[in-house]
C-alpha cells in the first residue's frame, strides 16, 4: 500500500512522514521533493528558476508515476510525502486517487502563515510582498482538489507532528 501525505506547504508533510515512518515498521519513506532533487542533482527552488514551474510539474508527474509503478510491482508499503502542489495536475491526481491512500493534512491560512514565514528562499511559489495573501490565493485555488484525492482528511492546526502522527494511526486503522 502507498500512504501519500497531501496538503499546502509547510502543513508539516515530510516532518509527519518522517515521524509516521519511525511508527510504521514495515513501511519505506520517500519525500517526493528530495526525490526530485536528487534526479535533477539540484534544489526545487533551482529548477524553479531555471526552467520555470511547468517544467518542474512535469518532472513532478513523472516522478510520482515512477515511483508508484514501481512500488506496485515490488508490493512493499510506502510513505510518499508530496509536494505542495503535486495536486494541481490532473493527471496526478488520478494517480493519487487509484494508486494510493491520500491523506490531506488540512490546515487554516493562519497556520501556514506561521510555519512558513521566512521559508521563502526555498519555496518559489512564496517569493514576493504579501505572503497571507498568496497563501489565500494558492489555497483556494487548490482545496478543491486536495480534498478531492484525499481518502482521509486530517485538521492540523494547533496540534504537534507526534500528535498528527498518531490521528493519522487511528483514523486510517494502519496499527
Ligand atoms: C510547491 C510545494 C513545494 C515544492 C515546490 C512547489 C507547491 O513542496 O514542491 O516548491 O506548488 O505548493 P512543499 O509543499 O514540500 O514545500
Amino acid at each position: 500500500m502507498i500512504i501519500a501525505l497531501s496538503g499546502f506547504m509547510g502543513c508539516g508533510k515530510s516532518s509527519i512522514g518522517k515521524e509516521l515512518y519511525e511508527k510504521l515498521e514495515t513501511y519505506d519513506f520517500i519525500d517526493l521533493d528530495a526525490f526530485i532533487e536528487a534526479e535533477e542533482g539540484r534544489r526545487v527552488s533551482e529548477i524553479f528558476s531555471g526552467e520555470g514551474e511547468a517544467f518542474f510539474r512535469e518532472k513532478e508527474k513523472k516522478a510520482l508515476g515512477e515511483i508508484v509503478e514501481e512500488y506496485r510491482e515490488n508490493g512493499k508499503n510506502l510513505l510518499l510525502s508530496l509536494g505542495g502542489g503535486t495536486p494541481v495536475c490532473s493527471e496526478c491526481i488520478e494517480i493519487l486517487k487509484k494508486e494510493t491512500l491520500c491523506v490531506y493534512l488540512r490546515a487554516k491560512v493562519s497556520t501556514l502563515v506561521e510555519n512558513l514565514n521566512g521559508e521563502a528562499d526555498n519555496r518559489p511559489l512564496l517569493r514576493g510582498q504579501g505572503l497571507q495573501e498568496r497563501i489565500e490565493t494558492l489555497l483556494s485555488a487548490r482545496c478543491k482538489a486536495y480534498e478531492d484525492c484525499a481518502r482521509y482528511i486530517i485538521d492540523i492546526d494547533g496540534k504537534s507532528y507526534e500528535e498528527c502522527t498518531e490521528e493519522i494511526i487511528r483514523t486510517t486503522n494502519l496499527k
